[in-house]
């Protein structure tokens, strides 16, 4: 499997303080030099982490694809047009949610979706659709022209983490059929959200020859700045002695 490493939190620990550092860009290269295949970034509306400088700088830079993730607003459509990603990720956007809460609902969406879709299409910039592991929602992907969908693994992350393993197992099972599903419509299929160094493994055991890719972002952040804090405060400690 493929690992796009999501360096919205890197931004949001920036933000906090609206300084220079850490540097979104700088977290990028880093990923990259470890072998990470894609860097993820999602750009909201309200820009509480990334910004578009930061989707600009990464895309001129790195080397490594960008999925830009975004609400399907004419505002994003026109920033990707412009910076022309690799791959655009639709999710849904609530400003009072933490994160994303569950996915796109395609099947609602279909008309608005397939009329925003083929601008972006044209262009030649991959369109993947952030989805629930549920049979309508892929079908209705494929039929409003997307490429690929990003199963939500949000759920299964939550019921593994609550030691809940029997709805875990039942969850990767629903995740596997989606899965199926999508490739058997000709979709690629990547899987995402709440993965974790715990979690991810049984994951990975049952999806392995389904799902190409898993994006992964806050417990790669947050081991980053623990694994990191050592050789911080011992370099900080050098300047006061
Ligand atoms: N995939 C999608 C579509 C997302 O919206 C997010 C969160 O921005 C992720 C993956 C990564 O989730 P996490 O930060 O929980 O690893």
């Amino acid at each position: 499997m493929r690992l796009g490493v999501n360096i919205d939190h890197v931004a949001t620990l920036r933000q906090v303080r609206r300084t220079f550092e850490p540097s979104p860009l700088f977290a990028a290269l880093l990923a990259q030099q470890a072998g990470a295949h894609q860097i993820t970034l999602h750009l909201r509306e309200d820009r509480r982490h990334v910004q578009e400088e930061d989707l600009e700088l990464i895309k001129r830079v790195v080397h490594l694809p960008v999925n830009l993730e975004m609400a399907p607003t004419e505002e994003m459509k026109r920033i990707a047009l412009r910076v022309r990603p690799h791959r655009v990720t639709l999710v849904p956007e609530r400003r009072e949610e933490i994160t994303t809460e569950g996915g796109l609902d395609v099947v609602k969406m279909r008309p608005f979706l397939e009329e925003y879709l083929r601008e972006i299409a044209e262009s030649g910039i991959e369109v993947s659709l952030f989805v629930e592991p549920e049979e309508d929602q892929v079908r209705a992907s494929r039929e409003v022209g997307a490429q690929a969908v990003e199963l939500h693994t949000g759920r299964y992350a939550n019921l593994f983490n609550a030691h809940r393993m029997q709805e875990a197992q039942e969850e990767l099972c629903r995740l596997r059929t989606a899965g199926e599903k999508a490739r058997e419509l000709g979709l690629r299929v990547y899987a995402g959200h709440g993965l974790t160094y715990q979690n991810t493994p049984m994951l990975v055991r049952a999806l392995r020859d389904v799902v190409e890719e898993l994006n992964v972002g806050h417990s790669i952040v947050s081991n980053a700045v623990l694994w990191g804090m050592q050789k911080a405060v011992a370099e900080f400690l050098k300047i006061l002695a």
